[in-house]
């Protein structure tokens, strides 16, 4: 969603924004703008409806603001359609402000501050922010202002502030949106992540929900919600500047697809100790396991999807009941959960708001909480009780796939972990389970070598308007994955479905040539699948399907086969290959049709409003 920029210090600000913003690309946005302090200690803004290279020919057009001290922010429209004037920065009265989030109450303060003579320009919601500001600046005192203000707020919100008396200062506050402050030497920094000012600083401090701070020449002050000064724990980041890089891909899509070999084993390689998994580490030990009567798995879109994985393994292996629950409907379902319950929520930006709101209320509950999440300074990965950090590092475009395979990884380990402690199996097999993982990574970089193939399968989707997913167990929970990665950077219209579930309604649906792409890599039901692609051909579905090396259909039923070769993998571990197959043929139906897969329409990164 919005990213949001700021600096001080004695670099081009306008090149500084501009930068951070392209970083930030990633997150989603419909439009962009920056305002800077110039020489005469007036604000320059530049705002523009669209991508970075409108802004740049704005730039050109209108003139670069020179100066050394502003904000900028890209917008992901939430309350008005994406316009010139609806995008940010917005400015009145003395208070020029840049905001990532939603403010609930925006119509009942509008109506306040129109009471009070206030006039406003845009649609947002994030113009009552400027206005309440300004209403409460009084006796040159911003910090007086922000705090008055917060108390007004209803929402969440990341805003970076400039008072038009303050040409030497950039404030800044948060509550549920993200925002870190980067510390450099003479010069200072917030963004919404930190890929955005990973060029020139790796020390940042995280500002937590209603804390405040302001960047001046002295550095960085933080305060709490009510003013009163705090210190900050100065952390160091551990990405580093080639990970936020392409490196020679045309897309990061395709960089993160490449990495999964190395960012799977990585992350294996951080929980096992001794040739099995070991989460003593994190707090959770095989006692604590022993107590859990259930598990929830929470989560939203892929990091779901992953969670559909870990239930069929945990439920396998650990015979212990896994319930996986789309976030955005756990946190209003008013859920049976509590104290014996272990709740998991995956999330790879760490900062989803339905994810986070999930945690919060399985806490309440009294239930234990136990964070899957790729981003360590994230507000779900300090929440949770217990943290497994997965390890693959950046995920800049906007479909997850990286994400995804570390988060299946993490979840098989904490099944053979379950299962051990729950005395279903012995170390043995322990060891053995967590052997056959380590192979994975080899089964995935085969598949990635199967491009070319995968690259031929997109060609022949080319004219597609619609098609299907289907499969079973495992290969279900990959087909939703395929189903879902597909649709968000083609716009193909996909639906995914339990094989057997077809005939149930969705098999009126198929017409001649309509493509069925079949995940077929679980040898035990097979031959159901096969049945179920059977029903479709009869029906003139063109059969698509991908399953293990040397794997023979009768007949006519497959038109177009992807073999993978898995090696001696157990079949649990096929998800971890095969997605990598899935997510190259999304990869490339999205190019040939011309998208940039990268930055999927209406689509953001990181959700962070419900
Ligand atoms: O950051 P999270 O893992 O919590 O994000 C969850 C979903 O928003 C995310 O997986 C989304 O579905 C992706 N666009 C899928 O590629």
């Amino acid at each position: 969603m919005c990213g949001i920029v700021g600096y001080l210090g004695r670099r081009d600000c306008t090149d500084v924004l501009m930068d951070g913003l392209e970083k930030l690309e990633y997150r989603g946005y419909d439009s962009a703008g920056i305002a800077v302090f110039e020489e005469n200690n007036s604000i320059k803004t530049v705002k523009t409806r669209g991508k970075l290279t409108a802004m740049k020919e704005k730039l050109t057009v209108e003139g670069k603001p020179l100066g050394h001290c502003g904000i900028g922010h890209t917008r992901w429209a939430t309350h008005g359609e994406p316009s010139d004037v609806n995008s940010h920065p917005h400015s009145n009265g003395r208070v020029t402000i840049v905001h990532n989030g939603i403010i609930e109450n925006y119509a009942e303060l509008k109506e306040f501050l129109t009471d009070k003579g206030y006039k406003f320009l845009s649609q947002t919601d994030s113009e009552v922010v400027a206005c309440l500001l300004d209403y409460y600046y009084s006796e040159r005192n911003p910090l007086r202002a922000i705090t008055e203000t917060l108390k007004e707020l209803r929402g969440s919100y990341a805003l970076g502030i400039l008072f038009k008396d303050f040409p030497d200062r950039v404030y800044a506050a948060r509550r549920g949106s993200p925002l870190i402050v980067g510390v450099g030497e003479d010069e200072s920094f917030i963004e919404s992540d930190i890929p955005a000012f990973l060029k020139y600083t790796k020390n940042y401090a995280i500002l937590e929900d209603d804390e405040i701070v302001c960047l001046d020449n002295n550095g960085e002050h933080f305060f709490d919600v009510h003013g009163t000064p705090i210190q900050k724990e100065i952390q160091t980041a551990e990405w580093d500047v080639e990970q936020a890089q392409k490196c020679g891909y045309p897309h990061f899509m395709l960089k993160e697809i490449h990495e999964q070999p190395e960012v799977v084993k990585k992350t294996i390689d951080s929980i096992v100790k001794d040739g099995v998994p070991d989460f003593s580490g994190i707090g959770l030990t095989d006692d604590m396991i022993r107590g859990f009567h259930r598990v929830f798995i929470v989560a939203c879109g892929t990091a779901m999807h992953a969670g559909i994985v870990g239930r069929y393994a945990i439920e396998k292996l650990a015979r212990l009941p896994v319930t996986v629950e789309i976030a955005s409907e756990f946190r209003y379902m008013d859920p049976i959960v509590g104290e014996g319950d272990l709740v998991i929520v995956v999330s790879q930006s760490g900062e989803t708001a339905d994810t986070k709101a999930g945690l919060e209320l399985a806490k309440t509950r009294g239930a234990k909480t136990l964070a899957i999440v790729n981003v360590k300074y994230s507000a779900i990965a300090r929440e949770a009780d217990m943290c497994i950090n997965t390890l693959a590092g950046p995920e800049i475009a906007v479909a997850s796939t990286k994400a995804y395979s570390v988060q299946i990884a993490s979840l098989y380990l904490l099944a053979f972990r379950f299962a051990y402690a729950r005395g279903i199996i012995l170390e043995d097999e322990l060891k053995r389970l967590t052997a056959q993982l380590y192979k994975t990574p080899k089964a995935i970089q085969d598949a990635i070598d199967q491009s070319s193939q995968c690259q031929f399968i997109a060609s022949q989707l080319i004219n597609t308007e619609t098609l299907f997913f289907i499969g079973r167990g495992f290969d279900y929970a990959l087909s939703l994955e395929g189903s879902l990665k597909l649709k968000e950077i083609t716009y193909i219209h996909s639906e995914a479905y339990a094989a057997g579930e077809l005939k149930h309604g969705t098999i009126s649906l198929i017409e001649q040539n309509i493509p069925v792409i079949t995940v077929a890599t679980q040898k035990h039901i097979l031959e159901k699948t096969i049945s179920n692609m059977e029903e479709v051909k009869a029906r003139g579905a063109y059969i698509i399907a991908l399953c293990r090396k040397g794997t023979a259909f009768a007949g006519k039923t497959v038109d177009l086969k992807l073999e993978l070769d898995f090696g001696d993998i157990d079949d649990m571990f096929v998800p971890l290959p095969t997605v990598c197959a899935l997510q190259l043929i999304a990869y490339y139906s999205s190019v040939l049709r011309g998208n940039d897969p990268d930055k999927p329409r209406n689509l953001a990164k990181s959700v962070t409003t419900e």
